[in-house]
């Protein structure tokens, strides 16, 4: 296959140039994002190109520039967001300056401008998920046409853009896009049909970006794509997912985690590198989704049950103590209560750390959506209880077996509850909270944990 394009940004650039040179632009920005990781990041691409104009971040309240970045993956995100840009709309009354945009997943849902825009009417621009780095171009015409502007492309193989600037949250942490899109099309997941196909970028614009990273004190890197695990395979050169973290581990990064891992091509390479790659945390969150052989075919996971303990037997004998978290979704199509049993069994001997539990959400246009024997409601609401009870007590158990030990916290923030404590992230990836101060913020500190709540852990720094 043929390398990946990237999309000459001189263009943008200029267009951002004009930006900052008009006197009628918006001087301040918020960005409210939805969803993933992946989201997550765009989302700081977006602050990273609005700062680049001279717009400065502000509150929601404050700001002329209010930019929702959404995700359709169940309805209830949707809903969100949806809610969101409607009480938005009001403040083009107080402000005739305020622009409203709108981008990400649920913009791309609706390929044809037109659909977008009867879908975001309250909108000044709109811009899908392959057009990200226009934003320039787009919120120029919005600001010199005053009408709605829109960029949507239905080029689901779309060219990846390098050079878009980012402003990260944290200076200690950061997310790295490895790769774009996906091509495994879950029969209930539109994913697929909202980021267009796997992408890969190429190792050196990756290694050259975690470099950077490096050089203004980033300790941890998160690197991104939907299924990591099949990194590479469109590239010129092809590199499989295993190597490229070698490449990684060399620049000598402190923490590296990855997310999201696809159990049907979790390869012994990776096993191999989970064990012996100093940098790489001892964590995998390697969703599951079910744990019926008949649910898993229906889906597409192109797995079964076995196939995923079996897995997960052979990490846990590379890595003792791996940590391994999941994504479970209940009351798929056609469940039945034995279906719904076997993913409480699987959770019983999986062990895992933790789960995201899903009930079900029919999106429209997957195959799923238009299966016969939709659940009911109230099945799965009884079925998701009963699932979260499971897993708390596994949850419990493992949060459990750590006090008494020391370990490695990175700090990231000052606590939500008390101004005396920081909390932060073992490599485990469990949050820990401990009495301290804000300068420790970004350091690596180890901490006995010495109690251990619902999903976080307490302790007090070890001396
Ligand atoms: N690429 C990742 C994550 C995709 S979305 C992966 O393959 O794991 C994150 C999670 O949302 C999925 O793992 C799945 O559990 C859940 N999800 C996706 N579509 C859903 C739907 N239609 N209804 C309920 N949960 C869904
Ligand atoms: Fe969705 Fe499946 Fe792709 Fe994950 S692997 S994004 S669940 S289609
Ligand atoms: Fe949502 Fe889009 Fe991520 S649908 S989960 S924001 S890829």
């Amino acid at each position: 296959m043929t390398s990946v394009d990237s999309v000459d940004m001189n263009k943008q650039n200029e267009f951002a140039r004009l930006i900052s040179m008009m006197s009628d632009r918006p001087k301040t920005f918020c960005v409210i994002t939805y969803g993933c990781q992946m989201n997550a990041h765009d989302g700081e691409k977006i602050a990273g190109i609005l700062s680049s104009m001279d717009i400065t971040e502000a509150v929601r309240e404050d700001a002329d520039l209010v930019i929702v970045n959404t995700c359709c993956v169940r309805e209830n995100a949707e809903r969100k967001a949806l809610g969101n840009v409607k009480y938005l709309a009001h403040r083009h009354k107080d402000n005739p300056r305020f622009l409203l945009g709108v981008c990400g997943c649920m913009v791309q849902e609706n390929k044809d401008a037109g659909e977008a825009k009867r879908m975001f009417p309250e909108a000044d621009f709109l811009i899908g998920t392959h057009n990200l780095h226009a934003l320039p171009e787009v919120l120029y015409n919005a600001i010199i046409t005053g009408g709605a502007t829109v960029s949507v492309s239905a080029d689901d193989r779309a060219p990846i853009a390098e050079g878009v600037p980012a402003i990260r949250e944290n200076r200690h942490k950061a997310f790295v896009n490895i790769m774009y899109g996906c091509d495994n099309f879950c029969s209930y997941c539109i994913v697929p049909y909202v980021r267009g196909r796997e992408r890969s970028r190429e190792p050196g614009a990756i290694l050259r970006e975690i470099e950077g990273l490096l050089e203004t004190g980033c300790k941890e890197i998160t690197l991104l794509g939907q299924n990591v695990n099949s990194y590479g395979k469109n590239l010129s050169q092809e590199i499989s997912f295993a190597k490229l973290l070698h490449k990684i581990d060399a620049l000598s990064v402190p923490r590296v985690r990855f997310m999201t891992s696809h159990p049907k091509d979790l390869s012994d390479e990776l096993i191999e590198a989970m064990s012996s790659l100093q940098s790489l945390c001892k964590h995998i969150h390697l969703p599951v989704q079910s744990g019926s052989d008949r649910v898993l075919s229906l889906m597409n996971r192109r797995y079964t049950r076995e196939d995923y303990l079996n897995k997960l037997r052979r990490l846990r004998a590379a890595a003792s103590n791996i940590c391994v978290t999941t994504d479970l979704i209940v009351g798929f199509p056609t469940e039945t209560e034995q279906d719904f049993e076997d993913t409480l069994s699987l959770v019983e001997e999986a062990d895992f750390a933790a789960a995201y539990t899903f009930i079900y959400s029919p999106r429209k246009g997957t195959k799923a959506a238009a299966m016969d024997g939709q659940i009911p409601a109230e099945v799965s609401s009884r079925r998701i209880e009963r699932l979260i009870a499971v897993q708390e007590a596994h949850t419990r158990a493992i949060l459990g077996a750590q006090i008494g030990s020391v370990q490695t916290v990175l700090v990231d923030e000052v606590s939500r509850r008390s101004a005396s404590h920081v909390s932060g992230k073992t490599e485990a990836g469990i949050s820990v909270s401990f009495a301290g101060s804000a300068e420790l913020i970004g350091r690596f500190v180890n901490v006995q944990i010495t109690s251990a709540g619902h999903n976080t852990l307490r302790g007090s720094i070890a001396f």
